[in-house]
């Protein structure tokens, strides 16, 4: 079993996305192992996206991302990284599949609705920024 870290933006928030969006992967058959709305500052915005330091998009990611809430969940099941990519569609929603979540709710691919981890070290380290670094059996975290 493997644990990737999704993430509805705050434009997905703003437009009551949350529940279509977690019903999707329940639909899939993930288990859900934790789940937070908040505001993120842009520290974490800025070690979060660590990776796009450099690209001419980065302040906008930011400014972005620390615009509103965000929903932080944890999401199990067998390779779960890929999998959950493959129900969140390519980065850009024009370039994405039909039935994908970013290709059926989102225009933009600067507000693509939703984040998914794109490997497992991402995805450790994702679940580690947002939750605290809790393993399960924890506060956060189905046992
Ligand atoms: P995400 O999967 O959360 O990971 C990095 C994000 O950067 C990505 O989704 C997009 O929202 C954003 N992004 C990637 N490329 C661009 C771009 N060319 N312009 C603006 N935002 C981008």
């Amino acid at each position: 079993m493997e644990r990737t870290f999704v993430m509805v933006k705050p434009d997905g928030v703003k437009r009551g996305l949350i529940g279509s969006i977690v019903t999707r992967f329940e639909q899939k058959g993930f288990l859900l192992i934790a789940m937070k709305l908040m505001s993120i500052d842009r520290t974490l915005a800025e070690r979060h996206y660590g990776e796009h330091r450099e690209k001419p998009f980065f302040g906008e990611l930011v400014d972005f991302l620390t615009s509103g809430q965000v929903c932080a969940m944890v999401w199990e099941g067998p390779n779960a990284i890929a999998n959950a990519r493959g129900l969140i569609g390519s980065t850009n929603p024009a370039e994405a599949s039909p039935g994908t979540i970013r290709a059926d709710f989102a225009l933009d691919i600067s507000s693509n609705i939703v984040h998914g981890s794109d490997s497992l070290e991402s995805a450790q380290r994702e679940i580690g920024l947002f939750f605290d670094g809790a393993q399960p059996p924890g506060l956060l975290f189905r046992a």
